[in-house]
């Protein structure tokens, strides 16, 4: 059985991209894969955290992902702090990656922006942890956001150059699994900026925790055009606003973009939205049920995790140590 690895990051509530472009990946691929989910907290410094709300975001992401139906039993859900093998090897990766292959890095000069000498050293090797989450495991297949892909290359890029300063063929190549028609969902008011849970206008995204009434004026006050829905896929090149609702309509529907304008094109934004905003609410408020419900009881959370954690760390723990030696670390 092949052996998935993914992360999210707790840096606020997932988000309705999280939810399209991996979470629901995530509990599809759990029927026939050996699945490894982790909330990676040590990510999620890499800016900023007030560690009051930082830690119950921890426990609601934990949540969120049982609720959208994460198996904790037949897989395994833990925290990445709780793992030092992590850390470990990160450092190792850190002496094996390259400045000039992270300086390519776009997710980094878009995190740090015009502020570069003011971002915190771990945003910079950020790719070099997610490397080491992955293949800690020896992971081979990584469901994630299009968002994503780079980072993957360079875990790649990493395995590979390990493997030949070595002179072993010890870690394997990482398979990027980019699923779905909203891959990449944009943020609502700007069909060009990724939808994410980091962005400082709550306008721009659909939290998981949204009740219905907070879903539908979100939905109704995303950004369009003036022009009503086409008929057909070439209308929507050049508007990224309309083909950013068709593209969640079609997700949560589970239909193909091109049935979703053979039934709605010709239609202004208005009843668009409107039965947008309706699946929308019907999909996610089950969701937000379930979390609440989950984090009536905390306690039960944390258990879960810590499991977890202890089972997580008995497949990492050994490949680290070998990597180690490897290395020719003494271990004494
Ligand atoms: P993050 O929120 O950065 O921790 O991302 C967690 C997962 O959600 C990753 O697999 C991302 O690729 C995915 N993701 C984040 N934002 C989006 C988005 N707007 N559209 C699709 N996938 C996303
Ligand atoms: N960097 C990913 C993101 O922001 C989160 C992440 C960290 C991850 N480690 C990972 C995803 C390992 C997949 C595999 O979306």
């Amino acid at each position: 059985m092949q052996r998935i690895f993914s992360g999210i990051q707790p840096s606020g509530v997932a988000t309705l991209g999280n939810y399209l472009g991996a979470i629901r990946n995530w509990v599809a691929l759990q029927d026939e894969h050996e699945c490894i989910y982790c909330v990676v907290d040590l990510h999620a410094i890499t800016e900023w955290q007030n560690p009051k709300d930082f830690a119950q975001q921890t426990r609601e992401m934990a949540a969120v992902l049982l609720a959208c139906g994460i198996d904790p039993t037949r897989h395994i859900l833990f925290l990445q702090s709780s793992v030092r093998a992590h850390a470990q090897l990160a450092w190792i990766f850190n002496c094996v990656a390259r400045i000039g292959w992270l300086n390519r890095m776009t997710q980094f000069k878009d995190k740090a922006g015009k502020n570069r000498e003011n971002a915190s050293t771990g945003l910079y090797v950020y790719p070099n942890l997610m490397a080491a989450d992955i293949l800690a495991y020896k992971a081979t297949a990584v469901p994630v956001g299009e968002d994503q892909r780079q980072h993957l290359e360079l875990a790649n890029d990493i395995a590979q150059k390990f493997n030949h300063d070595y002179g072993v063929d010890f870690f394997p190549n990482i398979q990027p699994l980019i699923l779905g028609v909203a891959a990449r969902v944009m943020s609502l008011r700007d069909g060009t900026k990724k939808m994410s849970k980091s962005d400082p206008s709550d306008q721009s995204r659909i939290n998981l925790n949204d009740d219905a009434d907070t879903i539908a004026l979100k939905i109704r006050r995303a950004k369009t055009d003036p022009e009503p829905l086409p008929s057909e896929m070439e209308g929507l090149a050049n508007r990224p606003e309309a083909r950013n609702l068709v593209g969640i309509y079609a997700a949560l529907a589970d239909m193909d973009a091109d049935s979703v304008l053979r039934d709605h094109g010709g239609k202004g934004f208005g009843a668009f939205k409107e039965a947008l905003a309706a699946l929308v609410v019907d999909r996610l408020s089950p969701i937000a049920a379930e979390t609440r419900r989950y984090l009536a009881d905390p306690a039960s959370v944390d258990a879960v995790l810590r499991d977890g954690a202890g089972r997580a760390a008995a497949i990492a723990d050994p490949i680290v140590a070998e990597v180690e030696r490897m290395v020719g670390f003494i271990g004494v």
